[in-house]
């Protein structure tokens, strides 16, 4: 992998804390905007962006893609220099938390300068990503050199066959590799991302559990949301978090934890051993009160709320005004303004209102 400088995008010839009481409480007296932070209406202080550097992916998990996608043409995307453009602009304004996510975000090229150069911006104090791990025995020590702290790489099931199903052309014993090169490569943290699907992989949470415990990582589970129209796929097959966490304790003590990671997970631990098990579950116990994070598309656009369609196009303001900052602070500053008070995920299983896949809007 070349980390050499400028400028990624012709080079690569590719496309170019949580929100607490005490902030609510500014909500009474109306809040605020106070210099250096993003508060939105309801008294949430955004510290964290989840930012997608591509729509691609070479998986098509049958929970976030259709069989077919199109995928965005090039000059749709932020450049590389527009994402850490933005990414700057975020933390100048007090996001000291940045997710980089796709799609698959290993397969764009020249990722690595992006997080180099985003692992060093003043005021960042955590550089994360997520990925589906496929490149990752390639990648995870550059990962680490350049500044990532922290890896989530998703993973649904132990079983070839399965995995293969679930993302139609996934193999699963590359993704294992670079759970072990990830291991290997001394990030402070290791997590495996399940989705839960019934009659999918409800079978296995347990076995899951067992691998991240027998390697030492955490595993967060995942309810499935309705993001994008998947045909079928979704019928029926929503499995709890509540349903999951009764069937782990017929085998493991798991006892609640406080700890929080800084996004949406609420943890249990095993007595004696170092995995958390974590549940993010936007139906059954709904964490929109302490959203503390937006997102960024591929595209460009800002979406303050993953279980809404109200965004802010950046791109266009990024192009009008290459040199100067101020639009772009506006810009971002009025997504706030738009940011929903809580999604409704229950009511629309399989009529999805969010038309967005996963892989455009980033997991
Ligand atoms: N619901 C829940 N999780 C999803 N992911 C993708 N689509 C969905 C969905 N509809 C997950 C991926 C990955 C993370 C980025 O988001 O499996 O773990
Ligand atoms: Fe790719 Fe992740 Fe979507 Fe699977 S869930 S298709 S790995 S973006």
């Amino acid at each position: 992998m070349r980390n050499e400088p400028l400028p990624p995008d012709v080079v690569a010839g590719s496309p170019a804390g949580r929100a607490t009481l005490s902030s609510r409480a500014g909500a009474l007296d109306g809040p605020r905007q106070e210099p250096g932070s993003l508060i939105d209406k309801y008294g949430r202080r955004v510290s964290y962006i989840r930012l997608s550097i591509t729509d691609r992916c070479d998986f098509r998990c049958n929970y976030c893609m259709a069989e077919e996608m199109t995928f965005l043409p090039r000059a749709q995307v932020l450049t590389l220099e527009e994402c850490l453009r933005v990414v700057s602009t975020f933390v100048e304004l007090g996001v000291s938390k940045v997710r980089v996510t796709g799609g698959e975000p290993l397969l764009r090229h020249n990722v690595v300068w992006l997080l180099e150069r985003i692992a060093r911006l003043p005021g960042l104090r955590e550089l994360v990503m997520t990925t589906n791990g496929s490149q990752l025995e390639r990648f995870a020590p550059t990962l680490r050199a350049a500044g990532v702290g922290r890896i989530n790489v998703s993973l649904d099931t132990l079983q070839p066959e399965r995995f293969r199903q679930i993302t139609r052309v996934g193999d699963l014993t590359k993704v294992l590799r670079g759970l072990d090169a990830a291991q290997a490569a001394g990030f402070d943290r290791v997590k495996i991302n399940t989705v839960m699907i019934r009659k999918l992989n409800d079978d296995e949470l347990m076995d899951l559990v067992d691998f991240a415990v027998g390697r030492g990582i955490d595993i967060s589970f995942i309810e499935q949301m309705p993001l994008g129209d998947v045909g079928d796929a979704r019928d029926n097959r929503f499995f709890s978090s509540d349903e999951a966490l009764a069937r782990l304790q017929t085998r493991h003590v798991l006892v609640p934890s406080a700890e929080s990671s800084g996004g949406p997970a609420r943890y249990w631990r095993i007595p004696g051993q170092q995995t958390r098990v974590g549940f993010i579950s936007p139906h059954s116990h709904n964490f929109c009160d302490s959203c503390n994070r937006v997102r960024i598309t591929a595209r460009g656009e800002l979406y303050p709320c993953l279980g809404s369609n109200d965004a802010v196009q950046l791109l266009p303001v990024l192009r009008a005004h290459p040199a100067e900052q101020q639009p772009l602070r506006a810009a971002i500053i009025d997504g706030m303004g738009i940011k929903a008070r809580s999604h409704d995920f229950g009511s629309q299983m399989n009529s999805p209102q969010v038309v967005r896949f996963m892989s455009m809007t980033g997991g």
